[in-house]
């Protein structure tokens, strides 16, 4: 009896430490508040919105005006159309969502940052008084814009990969530095050919070829060129080349004829039969199970 009532007043006090930790206030940094969206909200964010607000949100907010949100939830997560959220800034709202609060998941990985911004475009579209503050100037960037071009010279027996970039005054001239590497495309993506190489005063990089490496019937392989810039100081985008430098191979696509590593459709007969005749064997088992359960309570019965 007596064990029973402090079981039952622990409980009490565990409840009302978990009542009181979970209502803290959420407090947003003040530097936090006064970021502002890096674009003017448009019709087709906010109807983007709306279908990540009815996919993420609606589950804990309800709807937003319909004053339909969970109740037994504590803290209590609030109509989102209502003065208390709609009163805060655009920045509040960004970090609330990015940032989460237990019971409330964070949205970091889950929506993209503009996609943030487009639920908040959704919501406001419930408050007639809003009136969106100038967009952040998104920073002008300030690497080097890198242009790369390919080719293969017969008589060195090499690719050549030339790189060029954009000046503030002169376009066009040969990039110096900067590290490139080659892939080429395989069936499951693409593989490294060789380690990366630095662009020399011209702006070229040079690349051995293996000579075995297999292409496609008639030896033809999809090199690609790439910058290597992993801190992202550089604007590049990569450029692809079919090259007729692999060794002929008759290996069939993935799609062509029935193999292990083929798609679904051209799976070998051997292991459609041996799958299908396993769920099968699996599915006549368990309905002989439930037969035979059936049978003993009938048996018992009678
Ligand atoms: C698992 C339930 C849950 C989900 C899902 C959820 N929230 Fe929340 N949200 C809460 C709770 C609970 C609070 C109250 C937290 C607090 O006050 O400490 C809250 C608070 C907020 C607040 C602050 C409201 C205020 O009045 O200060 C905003 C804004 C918000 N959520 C936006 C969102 C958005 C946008 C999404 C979807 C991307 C979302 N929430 C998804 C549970 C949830």
């Amino acid at each position: 009896m007596c064990f029973k009532r402090q079981v039952f007043l622990l409980l009490i006090f565990f409840t009302a430490i978990g009542i009181k930790v979970s209502a803290q206030t959420w407090v947003v940094p003040d530097d936090q508040k006064a970021v502002v969206a890096p674009f003017k909200f448009t019709p087709e964010m906010q109807k983007q919105g709306e279908q990540l607000y009815l996919k993420n949100c609606q589950s804990c907010h309800g709807l937003p005006g319909k004053d339909n949100w969970i109740k037994q939830l504590i803290p209590p997560p609030g109509d989102l159309a209502m003065d208390k959220a709609q009163k805060q800034t655009d920045g509040e709202i960004f970090y609330r969502i990015t940032a989460g609060k237990a019971p409330m998941p964070e949205f970091r990985n889950i929506i993209p940052e503009d996609d943030r911004w487009g639920v908040i475009a959704y919501l406001r579209t419930f408050n007639p008084k809003y009136v969106q503050p100038a967009p952040a100037a998104k920073a002008a960037f300030t690497g080097r814009i890198v242009s790369l071009a390919m080719q293969y010279n017969e008589q060195m027996k090499k690719i050549v990969v030339t790189a060029h970039e954009k000046l503030k005054d002169r376009d066009n001239v040969p990039a110096g530095g900067v590290e490139v590497m080659l892939t080429v495309k395989r069936y499951f993506g693409n593989m490294q050919v060789g380690d990366a190489k630095t662009t020399n005063g011209q702006g070229e990089a040079f690349f051995e070829f293996p000579s075995d490496l297999p292409g496609n019937s008639s030896g033809n392989v999809d090199v690609t060129a790439r910058v290597n810039d992993p801190k992202n100081l550089m604007q590049s985008t990569p450029v692809t080349t079919t090259l007729a430098i692999g060794t002929p191979t008759d290996k069939p696509g993935l799609t062509e004829t029935r193999a292990w590593w083929s798609t679904r459709a051209q799976a070998p007969i051997w292991i459609l039969l041996t799958y299908t005749l396993s769920v099968i064997v699996v599915w006549g088992f368990i309905i002989y199970i439930l037969y035979s359960m059936l049978r003993i309570r009938k048996l018992s019965k009678g």
